[in-house]
This record gives C-alpha cells, sequence and structure tokens, in this order.
C-alpha cells in the first residue's frame, strides 16, 4: 500500500476529495450548517400541493420541515415544529388537512403558522396565540419546482439555482402530474451518490440495460453554473426502443433531474447522517390517467433497476471511504469532470 504522501506526490491529473469527508461527523456538521441549513434547497414538486390545504412533510438534512398551500393558494413552508414542547406539528408525508394541528397536545396554526387556539391550556388563551407563531421558513417555486429556504436571511435565489431555469427551457415539466413517491435509505454519505450521477464512466460496467443504448464514445457531462447535463448520443438502431435516456441534470448540491418523453423522476439526495443519506424518489408523467397506469409502472421499474445498481456500488464505496486505506484518487480527465466541478463546490464549502 502507498502512503498518503506517495498518493499525493503521483497525482497527474485532478483528485478526489479526501476520504474523510465522506464519513467525518465535523465535515457532515459544517455541509449541513453552511449548505443544507444556508442555501436553497429543492424540496419537492408542485404537484404534490395541487390544492389548499395540501402539504409535504419530511426531515431535510435532520430538519423536520413542512410545505403546504395556504387558503389564499400561496405555498408556505415552515419548520414542522411545536412552539409549545417541540414535537413534529403534522405527521411526515404527503396529505391535505384544514388545520395545522399539533400531534401532541392539540395546538391549532392556521395556514400562515399563527397559532390560533390552544385547547385547554389554560391562562391568556389570547394573548398566547398572538405572541406564537411556527418558524418560517423561505420558499420559492420555479418551472413546479418547489425550493425552500431555511435560513433567517435567504441568499439570492437566483444565484442558487445557477443555469437550471435555462436547462430546463422548453421541458415543460411544470406540467407533469404526480404519480408516485418512494424513499430508499443508503448506507452512504451524500457526495458518494451524488458523485456516481456525475459521471457515465461506470456505465459499460455497471448498467448492462442503459449500455445497450447509450454510445459511450459521444457521452459527456457538460457543467454549467450550479448544474451539469447529461449529453450522449444512442447506439444505432436503438432509437425507439430506448427508454432510459432523456435530459438528465443535476443541480448543486443534491438533485437529479431525469426528464423522459413522457414523465420525469425527480431524486433528491437527502443527508440524514455522516455516512448515510435517504433517496426521495418523485415520479411524474405527462399523463397519469388509468389506462397509462401499466407503461407509467415500467418506466419507473426499469428506471430503479439503474438506481438500485447505483445505490449497490455506492454503499461498497462507501466502505472503503471509511475503512481508512484509500485516502483520495485521480479523476478521468476524459470522463470526470462533472465529479471535479461538483469537487470544487465541496471545496469551497471547507475552505
Ligand atoms: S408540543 Fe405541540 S401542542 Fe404540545
Ligand atoms: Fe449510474
Amino acid at each position: 500500500m502507498q502512503s498518503a504522501a506517495k498518493q499525493e506526490a503521483s497525482a497527474d491529473n485532478i483528485r478526489t476529495i479526501p476520504a474523510r469527508w465522506y464519513h467525518d461527523a465535523g465535515i457532515y456538521r459544517a455541509e449541513c450548517e453552511k449548505l443544507f441549513h444556508a442555501e436553497w434547497m429543492l424540496f419537492c414538486h408542485e404537484a404534490l400541493l395541487p390544492s389548499p390545504g395540501s402539504y409535504v412533510a419530511y426531515t431535510l438534512a435532520g430538519r423536520p420541515l413542512l410545505v403546504l398551500r395556504g387558503k389564499d393558494g400561496e405555498l408556505k413552508a415552515f419548520h414542522n415544529v411545536c412552539r409549545h414542547r417541540a414535537s413534529q406539528v403534522l405527521k411526515e408525508g404527503q396529505s391535505k388537512t384544514e388545520v395545522l394541528r399539533c400531534m401532541y397536545h392539540g395546538w391549532v396554526y392556521d395556514t400562515n403558522g399563527q397559532l390560533c387556539k390552544a385547547p385547554g391550556f389554560g391562562g391568556d388563551e389570547k394573548s398566547l396565540c398572538e405572541r406564537t407563531s411556527l418558524f418560517p421558513v423561505h420558499v420559492r417555486s420555479v418551472e413546479g419546482l418547489v425550493f425552500i429556504c431555511m435560513a433567517e436571511k435567504a441568499p439570492s435565489f437566483e444565484k442558487s439555482i445557477g443555469d437550471l431555469g435555462k436547462a430546463l427551457q422548453g421541458a415543460g415539466i411544470a406540467d407533469f402530474k404526480f404519480f408516485d413517491t418512494a424513499a430508499h435509505p443508503m448506507k452512504c454519505n451524500w457526495k458518494t451518490y451524488i458523485e456516481n450521477y456525475m459521471e457515465g464512466y461506470h456505465i459499460p460496467i455497471l448498467h448492462p440495460e442503459l449500455n445497450r443504448d447509450v454510445d459511450m464514445a459521444t457521452y459527456k457531462v457538460v457543467p454549467g453554473e450550479r448544474i451539469a447535463r447529461h449529453e450522449t448520443g444512442l447506439k444505432p438502431g436503438r432509437e425507439k426502443e430506448a427508454q432510459n435516456t432523456g435530459l438528465w441534470i443535476w443541480l448543486w448540491p443534491n438533485v437529479a433531474l431525469n426528464i423522459y418523453k413522457n414523465g420525469m423522476n425527480l431524486e433528491i439526495v437527502n443527508p440524514t447522517g455522516p455516512e448515510t443519506a435517504e433517496l426521495r424518489y418523485c415520479y411524474l408523467f405527462r399523463d397519469v390517467s388509468k389506462e397509462m397506469e401499466a407503461e407509467n409502472r415500467q418506466a419507473i421499474d426499469l428506471s430503479f433497476t439503474v438506481t438500485q445498481q447505483d445505490i449497490d456500488i455506492c454503499e461498497i464505496v462507501q466502505k472503503n471511504l471509511s475503512a481508512g486505506v484509500y485516502e483520495t484518487g485521480e479523476l478521468s480527465p476524459r470522463h470526470e469532470n462533472g465529479v471535479v466541478y461538483f469537487h470544487d463546490l465541496v471545496r469551497a464549502i471547507h475552505s
């Protein structure tokens, strides 16, 4: 085995970020504080919030949140934390409610987050209500994508999403309709999964189903401002059958948008710990009628075959990143420019 110093000295190409960054608790805390809790994060698609009272609640990077459509039709976002004794107000999931009634002692908040009832509390309930509201979270939506920002003062939204608007032009993703969601726990750091998404180098080895269609000679990852787009030609004769390809876009830090002719998968890699993450999927299609159910389901199954291969390899890689033998490795100048771009942005957090 080479020493870490020797590994560094022999580098010709750009190297990966250090292995420690994939399992160290301090690094994870810094990424939560400086990135996930500070910047704009994609939360869900608007199709999950179709009418007043619809809400989505889940824990993003360790913080329970809820986004709902208010009575006025506007999106609102709050920390899902009751101001009484810190229970989650709403059960996590996707549903619809008239009021936000805390699951513990029944305090009721209106859709603006203001406390309006504290049943049986005693004392001056009116003044308690006046001084109590849920902790607010910033919320914005673009092209049907709902973003939140937990920071008190949100950074520029436009800067945060970089070239995403440009990349999605004409894709019509705001018109997609909700079909299904899925969540998969993963035993890997969020970066391990994302950087796997950032290169097509592994396709011929890891993804036989995808490799049938993709022409690796033309495959490239094109980074833009805070995004990267995969571009590829198809193998001759596969133009008609290729269902697995389309517009694949990564958005810094933890989102992948896989857009196909008839639908899309939205992937959010939700950090849950230094060595764990949750892959949150939202499946949307142009047509979600009963007649299309079987076809849509088939498209999901096919995409999940590929995802499962990715999850499996990421968990294997994670074990080795945590095992203390490997320090850094060289990145392919032909195929891993997307990983280089991702690592540059990660380094900027820790510099
Ligand atoms: S913690 Fe919410 S009502 Fe008590
Ligand atoms: Fe993959």
